[in-house]
């Protein structure tokens, strides 16, 4: 059943978090890998989705799967309104001001593209100067780097220490007269590094100079209140908040992005079409061309019902114990190093082992049921800073426990025992 836009669409927190229960939810996690339970520890990745999120799904393709803003029957109407209802529970978890603020994408590379294409084309120009850092997803480095080939503008980098933290200081030496725009990830999906993102905002806006959070790490391990934060726009994906992949949201300024040219041309984001002229739609659908992913973004709403219903604060106490227990636990193992020592961390255990390739240690571990991610994590300029070729890497969702950690664990020992 369909609430209305007047329901509440996030409920009050459970005081009581119990993982075993939240783990009933999600189908996937009963399932066997070569015959041993799984261990999902692959959640930067892509996270697993309860059976509210893939329900909800269900619901839309048996008894409302229509296309949107368009039809005056019974099904359109009852799709739109489950439509646009998403978009108000995305609204209500960013805290942002407006639904209109709210924009679907296929995901945080769309909504970064959306941005570098639409505001950048029309606003920077030669000479004009881009920050990112050195820990961006390439999803936040390639958009502005072909942004600054047609531009002739420049694309500098806020250098990291050791630890995996943003140098404030060089940040601050990098910002001058030229910096037209800023553009850095609030968490890192190779280290886990929080990073200090209000500090940089208001920095950045004592200079009038936007600043855009990619937020793709940030609102499953956080609570993001784009309000509190300020930023210009926030980029998010829907599957590594329990929700369906392809769809994502981007949030903006109404004032900037009323005055950003459209992204894609097409169906549902004009006002009025003739061969010689087209006007736009108003906010969010001028940047919405063409039919959405309906059933997606109505999952994602239902994702951050789950979420919502479960408590950030509960999920971000449960993933800190993860992080800490895991974390202590791995630094007992010979040869281990932790790459990646921010003190402010997220989610994210990312470690080389000596001698041993990451990729070994992934195949090895898939046979103890264990699913991690190695490789460059679509970060190669942030493995070049610390001189490696890839990490293995843990990542933890709300409903990993500490048992499956002593399985990774005991993996990752069995692991160095036959490379010898
Ligand atoms: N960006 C995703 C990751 O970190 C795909 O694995």
């Amino acid at each position: 059943m369909i609430n209305t836009e007047t329901e509440t669409a996030v409920t009050v927190s459970k005081k009581y978090f119990d993982v075993n229960k939240i783990r009933e939810d999600f189908p996937i996690l009963r399932k066997k890998v070569h015959n041993k339970n799984l261990v999902y520890l692959d959640n930067a990745a892509t996270t697993q989705k309860p059976e509210f999120v893939i329900n909800k799904i269900n619901e839309y393709y048996t008894t409302m799967n229509s296309n949107i803003h368009r039809g005056v029957h019974a099904l359109s109407q009852t799709a739109t309104e489950a439509y646009e209802r998403a978009r108000i529970q995305i609204k209500q978890f960013i805290n942002a001001l407006g639904k209109n603020q709210i924009i679907f994408t296929r995901g945080t590379t769309e909504a970064i593209n959306l941005v570098a294409s639409s505001y950048g084309r029309a606003n920077i120009k030669e000479g004009d100067e881009i920050i990112i850092s050195h820990m961006e997803h390439h999803s936040n480095i390639v958009p502005w780097q072909l942004l600054c080939k047609e531009k002739n503008a420049k694309l500098r980098i806020i250098p990291i220490n050791d630890n995996g933290e943003l140098i404030f200081k060089e940040f601050e030496k990098l910002v001058n007269e030229k910096t037209k725009f800023i553009s850095v990830v609030y968490v890192s999906n190779s280290l886990g590094t929080i990073n200090p993102v209000k500090r940089i905002i208001n920095y950045a806006h004592q200079f009038n100079i936007p600043v855009l959070l990619d937020g793709a790490q940030a609102v499953n391990h956080l609570k993001v209140d784009v309000q509190d934060l300020d930023c210009d726009f926030l980029a998010f994906s829907g599957h590594k908040i329990y929700g369906p992949t392809g769809i994502g949201a981007l949030y903006g300024k109404v004032e900037l992005l009323d005055a950003m040219p459209p992204y894609m041309g097409g169906g549902d984001m004009i006002s009025k079409v003739t061969f010689e002229e087209t006007t736009y739609n108003e906010l969010p659908h001028k940047f919405e061309a063409g039919t959405p992913d309906i059933a997606g973004a109505i999952g994602l709403g239902a994702a951050i019902e789950y979420v919502s219903n479960i408590g950030i604060e509960n999920i971000i106490e449960h993933e800190t114990s993860l992080l800490e227990y895991s974390t202590k636990q791995v630094s007992e193992i010979p040869g281990l190093k932790i790459i990646g020592d921010a003190k402010e961390k997220a989610g994210v255990l990312s470690f080389v082992l000596e001698n041993i390739h990451p990729h070994d240690i992934g195949t090895l571990l898939d046979f103890e049921g264990v699913a991690i991610r190695t490789g460059h994590h679509c970060t190669q300029p942030l493995m070049q800073r610390f001189n490696i070729p890839a990490t293995s890497r843990a990542s933890f969702a709300m409903y990993n426990t500490k048992e499956e950690i002593d399985v990774l664990v005991n993996g990752l020992k069995k692991t160095i025992k036959v490379f010898g």
